[in-house]
């Protein structure tokens, strides 16, 4: 048997620093979002919520979030520093970020529930790659930053941001990384 079009076996993702930051067609963010939440979810308590970050927001969260958070932190911060940290959402078209929103259930762990909001990400990337986008999965620093959570809506007390996915057009196709060997990872008992 062989996987679909080997789009699984050769999937890579582009950086974002490499990618081109084209607003992305409606529809294909439509189809993205829709495949995102397709995921597995114990007990279908949908633990997690997505923020679309796009168009003016891409610019407003970069200065009034992750730049404004890096100089408070960072108050001598260097000139390269700064204009790195006042365009790392516009290097993308769109931005999805994705929260873990965990309830309260008597039964399921709430880790059970972040890796539902893991399998959401990897939908969302898997999506956006397999119809020729340029995407990347990361958290950055700003994932932990308090007031990015605020922002996005999320409630500090529990919930936590899994990664913002980024996705833009492909400049040019990804070289191979290194991958594990198998023999290090899988056991077949
Ligand atoms: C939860 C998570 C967070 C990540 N955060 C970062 C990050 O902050 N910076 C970074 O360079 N890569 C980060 N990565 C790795 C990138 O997604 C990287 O593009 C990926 O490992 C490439 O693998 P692939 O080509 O198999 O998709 C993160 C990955 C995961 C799963």
């Amino acid at each position: 048997m062989t996987i679909n079009n080997s789009f699984f076996s050769k999937r890579r993702s582009i950086k974002a620093a490499d990618m081109a930051s084209y607003a992305l067609d409606p529809s294909d963010l439509e189809l993205i979002l829709a495949a995102g939440i397709r995921v597995p979810d114990h007990g279908a308590l949908n633990p997690w919520r997505i923020v679309v970050i796009q168009g003016n927001k891409l610019k407003e969260l970069d200065q009034e979030i992750i730049l404004s958070e890096f100089i408070k932190a960072n108050p001598q911060a260097l000139q390269n520093e700064i204009k790195i940290e006042s365009t790392r959402l516009q290097r993308a078209g769109v931005v999805i970020a994705v929260l873990s929103t965990p309830v309260e259930h008597p039964k399921i762990p709430v880790w059970e529930m972040q890796l539902s909001s893991a399998a959401v990400c990897m939908n969302l990337l898997v999506c956006a790659q397999s119809m020729g986008y340029a995407a990347q999965w990361l958290t950055e620093w700003y994932a932990y930053n308090e007031a990015m959570l605020l922002r996005l809506g999320g409630d500090p007390t529990k919930d936590k941001i899994s990664g913002f996915i980024y996705i833009g057009s492909k400049i040019e196709e990804p070289k191979e990384r290194r991958r594990p060997d198998s023999k290090n990872i899988i056991t077949y008992l």
